[in-house]
């Protein structure tokens, strides 16, 4: 399969591009600059551009079978107001949209409003994770956005993630409250993977967690 990451370079970015050529993909991401495509892995098709440029998106999903866009603003960025993720989105569905593909993963967030353990939601976030909100909202419009488009899309609300290897369970409640806090990397990455090679989750928010 074709397979496009977006965001290649980040914690959840990068495992997802491992385990797309660990599983045999051919895998293409798009970099902004000459650092980020410095780190991509031998093998992997590098597009310079931003993915705000409709035509550096164009170029990165030629021939492409499915997208994962695992992009973000940088860690919990800097706890203001922030579209960049939301508008990147709308951008994609577009290209896909003109490109014919149809199947979208997105890294969304555990917490959305209807998700999250009570815990999480009333506690841990308005005490220790004060500029995460701004980043729920971004993923409140990201998910509205492919829910009013026709393409085929996951959006998996991930908790905290984790260095480490997989370890090969990975707990999945449409709402969220029933998973855990963290997930690593890897499994996040396998999911993923695991959902567009199956087919899962078609057109739906899922939350996940080990
Ligand atoms: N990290 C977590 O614990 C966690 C937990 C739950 C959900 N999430 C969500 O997962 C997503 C990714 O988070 P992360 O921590 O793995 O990554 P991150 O550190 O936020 O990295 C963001 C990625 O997006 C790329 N990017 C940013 N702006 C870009 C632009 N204009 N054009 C092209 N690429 C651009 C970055 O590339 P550069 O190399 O150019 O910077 C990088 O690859 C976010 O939406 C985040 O909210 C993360």
């Amino acid at each position: 399969m074709k397979l496009v990451v977006f965001g290649s370079t980040g914690m959840g970015g990068s495992a997802a591009v491992a385990a797309g050529l660990e599983r045999g993909h051919d895998v293409t991401v798009l970099a902004r600059s000459q650092a980020s495509a410095d780190k991509a892995p031998p093998g992997v098709r590098v597009v310079r551009g931003d993915a705000l440029d409709p035509a550096a998106v164009a170029r990165t999903l030629d021939g492409a079978d499915a997208v994962i866009q695992y992009l973000g603003v940088g860690g919990l960025g800097d706890g203001k107001p922030n579209d960049f993720v939301p508008d990147a989105t709308r951008v994609i569905i577009e290209e896909m949209r003109a490109h014919r593909i149809e199947r979208l993963v997105c890294a969304s967030n555990m917490g959305l409003p209807g998700s999250g353990a009570f815990l999480f939601r009333r506690v841990l976030v308005p005490l220790f994770a004060r500029r995460l909100p701004p980043i729920l909202d971004a993923k409140v419009v990201m998910e509205a956005r492919l829910a009013d488009s026709e393409l085929a899309w996951t959006a998996v609300r991930l908790p905290a993630l984790k260095a480490g290897a997989a370890k090969g369970t990975v707990k999945v409640d449409p709402t969220g409250r029933a998973t855990g806090y963290a997930i690593t990397c890897a499994d996040a990455a396998d999911f993923m993977l695991d959902s567009i090679e199956q087919r899962r989750h078609l057109r739906t928010a899922v939350g996940v967690s080990n």
